[in-house]
């Protein structure tokens, strides 16, 4: 009967499509396993399992990619750690860390993410009941101390790539060192890349430090003859340059941040496409903190014709790409600066440091010779700091704050930090808190504004200005703009479009400003993505309809220049926060079109960075005194309005603020009465 015939063939086909798959599967295992033996972690598992069992506080010191991150946990797994229920946790600074080696790790297990390997993120959890090997971001790891301050659901907690000493990883260390003695039979173990284990050993009453003998290939490094003025164009020359004469090999480049990752990559797109058809493959792949999960991925695919990563500093030892042969280091990082007097944050792009540099460089001789191209004279090198300054001492400290106050530690000044932040930045952070509200005057934490933020994973300010919305009755406002706060950049402005962008952009403009932007911008995908009312609900219309809308909502951002990745990220944040403020039982209610209603919440919340135009046409922001002039991203570039509120001040030869809102100056003694008689 022709049906049997056909179910017959079918499974046949079926049998055969397996059997490759098998067979495939079998050589991915192979190839995976005979990766793991050859890292220079696997010949000494056995002596760092002993050492681990030995003393209760370890330091492992290991190059980038010899194996700490990925098998460490592994063995600790394989030699019993986990038993009773409890799991080996390991932090990393950075999310996509937390997630790339998390996919890894799993694979090597050949188990399914969120099984017995998992990781959890801000507003990404892929865990389980059974999770017993968790990689999580360092802040991440805090949060949980909130709900269990011995951290008693781990039987090992890794405190991982210490070196980069974020403002988390200083507080996490010094919590366990609080905690650590109490946490029986618990392990800490502290890896860091760099050969400097001093400064926690130190710390940590003189624990035992061991070191992984890595491998490295020579790597020659060549410096430029003179300054470059324009590090991104110094960098795509000397991309094609490579491209162009060297043979195999891949390209890392260290840029600053996604806008400019992304930029350089349209740029080098569009320079592919006149060259000729035989030099066009280049396959470019973005690597930096807020980029979805299944994208950070790309970099671990094979791309034949050689791949082109542009990374932010992320790549420096966090995550180990396979396959680089060449590294451009044009010598730059964007980092937090903090200045007490103003109590001002900024994010400023800085030289490297000169442990940087040479971390940078490392990358090109991970699997055989190597070159790095420092895109500025040798004699500019001598001139670097020999490493960076921990996060801590260049930071607005209230987050960290209202979390320790939360732990229960309320004498911030008596806190064993590695290194103590000054008492000017913890004094300014303090006053930060307390005018928001968030501690009484005798500095303890205030109920029940100070608590709901401290269960909030935001920005005190933003936390605040959600508690302040729900009275304001905007909260369903203020979410979106919260979420689309935390994202990078959702619009973007190609130097060579820059009219096209930006007349798009004005089809999203609120005469307002930039938060009211923003949700109009946030709505409108919204709309795309989600209006089917046009559609009767089945399965099969569901995944027409999802189709439809995504290829409309890419089309629509490219004609509209907004970065679709932005856009999702905030809608993926959204739905987290939304959930929480609802736990807390915050009333989600929208103003509707009275944005007067918004405006004067906005205000009320981001009272603190407040600026009023001067004749002259600059602003001075009220609470420090400096002089500020509107980003020219920001919709009311140019425009005349006298006051206004902003949520960052970012530093070039000018200062600029940025997300600036026009409010009513006669609002700010109304709404925050205890700031501006103060000021007075
Ligand atoms: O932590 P450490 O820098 O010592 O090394 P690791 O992250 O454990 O990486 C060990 C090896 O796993 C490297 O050779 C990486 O290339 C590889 N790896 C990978 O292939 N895919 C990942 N997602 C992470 C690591
Ligand atoms: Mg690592």
């Amino acid at each position: 009967m022709p049906s049997m015939a056909q179910n017959g063939r079918v499974t046949t086909d079926f049998k055969q499509s397996n059997q490759a798959h098998n067979s495939n599967a079998f050589a991915r295992r192979e190839e995976i396993r005979q990766q793991r033996e050859s890292l220079p972690i696997a010949s000494v598992k056995e002596r760092l399992i002993e050492e681990v069992k030995k003393h209760d506080v370890l330091i492992i010191v290991g190059e980038t990619g010899s194996g700490k991150t990925t098998q460490i946990p592994q063995f600790l797994f394989s030699a019993g750690f986990c038993r009773e229920g409890k799991s080996v946790g390991i932090t990393q600074p950075r999310r996509v860390a937390a997630v790339t080696v998390a996919k890894r790790v799993a694979e090597e297990c050949g188990v399914e993410l969120g099984q017995k390997v998992g990781y959890s993120i801000r507003f990404d959890d892929r865990t389980s009941g059974v999770t017993r090997i968790k990689y999580m971001t360092d802040g991440l790891l805090l949060r949980e101390a909130l709900l269990d301050p011995y951290l008693s659901r781990y039987s090992v907690v890794i405190v991982d790539e210490a070196h980069e000493r974020t403002v988390h990883t200083d507080v996490l260390l010094g919590l366990l060192k609080n905690v650590q003695k109490a946490r029986l039979k618990s392990k800490l173990i502290i890896m860091s890349a760099s050969l400097d284990a001093r400064v926690f050993s130190e710390y940590f009453g003189g624990a035992r430090a061991v070191h992984i003998q890595g491998r490295q290939h020579p790597v020659d490094i060549l410096y430029t003859l003179y300054p470059e003025k324009d590090y991104v164009d110094a960098a795509l020359v000397t991309i094609f340059q490579i491209h162009l004469e060297e043979r195999h090999g891949d390209i890392l480049v260290f840029l600053t941040g996604q806008e400019e990752i992304e930029a350089v990559e349209r740029l080098v797109q569009e320079r592919l496409r006149q060259l000729p058809e035989s030099n066009r493959k280049l396959v470019t792949v973005p690597i930096f903190s807020s980029l979805p999960s299944e994208q950070q991925m790309r970099v671990f695919m094979p791309a034949p014709d050689g791949h082109l990563v542009l990374a932010t500093n992320i790549a420096e030892t966090s995550v180990t790409i396979p396959g680089i042969k060449f590294v451009i280091d044009p010598g730059f990082v964007k980092a937090r600066s903090y200045d007490p007097a103003k109590g001002m944050e900024s994010l400023i792009i800085i030289p490297t440091s000169k442990a940087q540099a040479l971390q940078r460089s490392g990358r090109a001789g991970r699997e055989g010779p190597g070159k790095c191209f420092r895109l500025y004279p040798e004699s500019e090198f001598e001139k670097l700091e020999d490493s960076t300054k921990p996060e801590i001492k260049r930071c607005n400290l209230a987050n960290v704050i209202l979390q320790l106050k939360a732990l229960g530690v309320d004498d911030i000044f008596g806190f064993d930090f590695i290194e103590k932040p000054s008492r000017a930045a913890i004094v300014k952070s303090l006053e930060h808190l307390f005018l928001l509200g968030a501690l009484t005057d005798d500095c303890k934490l205030s109920d029940p504004v100070g608590h709901q933020m401290a269960r909030l994973p935001l920005d005190p300010i933003y936390s605040k200005a959600l508690i302040l919305a729900s009275q304001f009755n905007c909260l369903e406002e203020m979410l979106i703009t919260v979420a689309m706060l935390s994202v990078d950049s959702v619009f973007y402005a190609p130097r060579e479009k820059l009219d096209e962008s930006r007349t798009a952009a004005k089809c999203f403009a609120s005469p307002d400003g930039d938060h009211i932007t923003l949700i109009n911008v946030y709505r409108a995908a919204e709309d795309l993505l989600e209006k089917r009312k046009w559609v009767p609900h089945t399965e099969r219309n569901e995944k027409i309809f999802k189709a439809k809308s995504e290829k409309i909502f890419k089309r629509w951002c490219k004609e509209n220049f907004i970065n679709g990745r932005s856009v999702r990220h905030a809608r993926d944040i959204h739905s987290q926060i939304r959930g929480h403020v609802e736990q807390m039982g915050l009333r989600i209610t929208s103003c509707g079109d009275d944005m007067l209603q918004f405006r004067r919440c906005l205000a009320a919340s981001f009272f603190i960075n407040a600026a009023l135009k001067q004749p002259e046409g600059n602003y001075r922001a009220f609470g420090t005194g400096q002089v500020v002039q509107i980003h020219p991203s920001s919709v009311l570039f140019q425009s005349k309005v006298e006051c206004v509120v902003f949520n960052e001040m970012v530093q070039t030869t000018n200062k600029y603020i940025r997300n600036v809102t026009r409010i009513e100056y006669m609002w700010l003694t109304e709404l925050a009465p205890h700031y501006y008689t103060m000021q007075s």
